[in-house]
């Protein structure tokens, strides 16, 4: 069988049917696809959660079609159905909704806004494969969803990404779309980038690789999963669109066979860290949350993100350090992406103060670690 039908049946395991994946080199690719796909274009708006990664609004832009900020409910992390029908106008062409650290919120009623005005439903779960929502997959309730498998991802091909298209005439609309293999150059820069990852990340390499790479990727030395200039402006970076190469789908093949288990041994050191939050009477995630979701990471807030993090690094606890501003991690003016910070408190509130707990480490460290900084949590 190819490569890319093994690979794509494998994932639709998790997700659902393996004829309706399209695999990409990046999330932020597929979504662009997608939206090129369905005809988004200069006049038309998209609808989106004001708490989000640049490379959404990215996406948008580059089509010639103007982002439509939505502000998020503070407690769950993503937006309520109502807030975003009430920026449906006659020029919206297409709602993205999403998973946010693994969480997601109201997708059944967004879907339903979909039908009802005739608006192409968009599902963002690049935090959120293998998790569900009302006990069904994240991904199948709206018209298409994104995933990415970068390497933060729940599971993880370095970079990549691919699409789900839950109904057949975005099937077509893809498939006559020419999008080329990622070349030969990228592929080895990538393959040598995950030795990297496998053959020299452990605890106490991690912040100083880490480093390292922010600041080669920052210069284009190495392939970063965003190059330079897609965070200072809104012109397309070069090999933008590009499909998931043979590097990244055996990567994938090999991180999938472990996912099954790393994804249940998440959702209890959520849990853990949600019972010790409860007891501590900080702010957890809503019970009425937890249900069934994936969790990428366990967020919490802070009154002192700087000293959070500096005893962070102190108990080598990894903290991941998202969404410190509403478009990640652009920060400053958002200006270009049409972005103006005081209309949504809610996400400039959480990119203040939110912090993402770490749910693949010694659960136990992280606990003993909450417990001893529990001062600097809201
Ligand atoms: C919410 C969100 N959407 C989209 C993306 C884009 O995914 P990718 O890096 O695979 O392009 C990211 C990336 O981290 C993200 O956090």
């Amino acid at each position: 069988m190819e490569l890319t039908t093994q690979f794509s049946h494998q994932l639709s395991q998790f997700t659902g049917s393996s004829k309706n994946l399209r695999l990409f080199w990046k999330g932020r690719g597929a979504l662009y696809a997608l939206l090129k796909s369905v005809g988004v274009g200069p006049g038309d708006d998209v609808i989106l959660p004001a708490y989000t990664c640049v490379v959404v609004p990215n996406a948008i832009l580059y089509t010639g079609a103007i982002p439509i900020y939505v502000d998020v409910n503070p407690d769950t992390f993503c937006c309520n159905a109502d807030d975003l029908q009430a920026a449906i106008t006659p020029k919206t062409k297409a709602i993205i909704c999403q998973n946010t650290y693994g969480l997601s919120w109201d997708v059944d009623k967004i879907a339903a806004l979909g039908k009802k005005y005739g608006i192409v439903t968009i599902e963002d779960c690049t935090h959120g494969f293998g998790g569900t929502y009302q006990g069904q997959p994240n991904g199948s309730f709206c018209d298409a969803s994104f995933f990415s498998s970068q390497w933060n991802k729940p599971f993880s091909t370095g970079l990549g990404g691919y699409l789900q298209l839950n109904r057949e005439a975005l099937v077509v609309g893809i498939d006559e779309m020419t999008v080329d293999l990622p070349s030969y150059k990228q592929q080895l820069e990538l393959a040598c980038q995950l030795a990297v990852k496998r053959w020299l990340l452990n605890d106490r390499t991690y912040w100083l690789l880490r480093k390292i790479y922010r600041v080669l990727s920052r210069f284009n030395i190495v392939t970063g999963s965003s190059q330079g200039d897609e965070l200072t402006s809104v012109t397309m970076a070069p090999h933008f669109l590009q499909s998931m190469g043979p590097v990244q789908i055996k990567e994938g093949m090999r991180a999938l066979k472990s996912f099954p288990k790393l994804h249940a041994n998440r959702r209890v050191h959520a849990l853990q860290i949600h019972a010790c939050l409860k007891e501590m009477k900080k702010t957890t995630v809503p019970d009425s949350v937890l249900s069934d979701h994936g969790f990428l990471l366990y967020p919490v807030r802070t009154s002192d993100r700087a000293a959070f993090f500096a005893e962070a690094e102190k108990s080598k606890i990894r903290i991941i350090d998202w969404f410190t501003s509403p478009l990640h991690p652009v920060q400053g003016d958002l200006s270009a992406w049409k972005f103006d910070r005081t209309q949504y408190p809610n996400a400039a509130y959480l990119a203040e103060v939110t912090c993402g707990i770490p749910v693949h480490d010694d659960i136990q460290k992280v606990i003993d670690f909450l417990r001893r900084i529990g001062n600097f949590l809201i």
